[in-house]
């Protein structure tokens, strides 16, 4: 493994550009190559073995391109495939579930933590088994949110639309005097103005994206595969679906764009990481 390769981050769709966001910001020299499977988008409402094959030709897409580390930013894949993930590839692979698990343990006061999140995340129980561990006595209150994600696609992040979702999903939520709200889902973070709004000032709404960035860069260093460059890091980006949709948001999300491209998972560009 080379430190001169980039750091492959991969989602069924747009929603790991917000754990991009903060690997850019945490990691600036870094190389990287993002792919959203948002042709295929949503993941989270399909059957586990789709979601086992979707990912490997995910994680192969990036594997052909020279990449040092795998960050599989969709909470989803994390809970189905992850173990599918780790014995096809040798590399390190950096998951969501543990980190945002670790940072809502550490957060809460009261031990009552919600958890929203996709159909496949909540019904996998993964989550709620992860945070068990690490202290028994909290309280989950986990909820699937599937239209969240589709909304998210469609850049409908403010306005009517989307605070209406929010209530139809939340309310149930809102009277369980959580002290955490953990948003299990990648995707989520995008609607955080109204999702906040809704659940008021006492609950603390949880980005896992932030505590992700900080335990790559811990991998990283582990493995010594930092990047030695003194320059800022290029950051390519792949989707199988309408990738100008996804530009606007990379944009909105201020990520610099040195290339992006349609992705046709069955032949990866030679290298994308030059
Ligand atoms: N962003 C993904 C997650 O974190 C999944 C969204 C989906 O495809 O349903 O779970």
């Amino acid at each position: 493994m080379s430190s001169k390769g980039a750091i492959g981050v991969f989602d069924s769709g747009v929603g790991g550009l917000t754990v991009l966001k903060e690997i850019v910001s945490l990691l600036p020299n870094e190389k990287t190559l993002y792919l959203g499977d948002t042709a295929r988008v949503p993941y989270g409402s399909k059957p586990q073995k789709t979601i086992i094959e979707y990912s490997l030709e995910d994680a192969t897409y990036l594997t052909r391109q020279n990449v040092t580390a795998l960050v599989v930013a969709c909470n989803t894949i994390c809970c189905l495939a992850m173990t599918d993930l780790e014995k096809a590839f040798e590399l390190p692979i950096i998951g969501v579930i543990g980190p945002a698990s670790r940072a809502a343990v550490n957060l809460t006061k009261n031990r009552r933590v919600g958890i929203i999140a996709t159909e496949g995340t909540i019904n996998s129980g993964v989550y709620q088994q992860a945070i068990k561990q690490l202290d028994s006595k909290i309280e989950i209150f986990p909820k699937a949110c599937p239209l969240f994600v589709p909304i998210v696609e469609e850049n409908v992040l403010e306005g009517v639309i989307a605070e209406k979702i929010v209530a139809m999903y939340l309310t149930e939520l809102k009277e369980k005097q959580l002290d955490i709200l953990v948003l299990g889902c990648t995707h989520y973070p995008l609607l955080m103005g109204p999702i906040t709004r809704f659940m008021g000032s006492k609950v603390t709404v949880l980005d896992p994206a932030t505590a992700v960035a900080q335990e790559l860069k811990q991998k990283l260093t582990e493995y010594k595969l930092r990047s030695d460059s003194k320059t800022e890091g290029s950051h390519k980006f792949f989707f199988t679906g309408q990738p100008q949709k996804a530009e606007k948001l990379i944009r909105r999300l201020n990520i610099r764009i040195d290339s992006i491209e349609q992705a046709n998972l069955a032949a990866p560009p030679v290298c994308g990481c030059s």
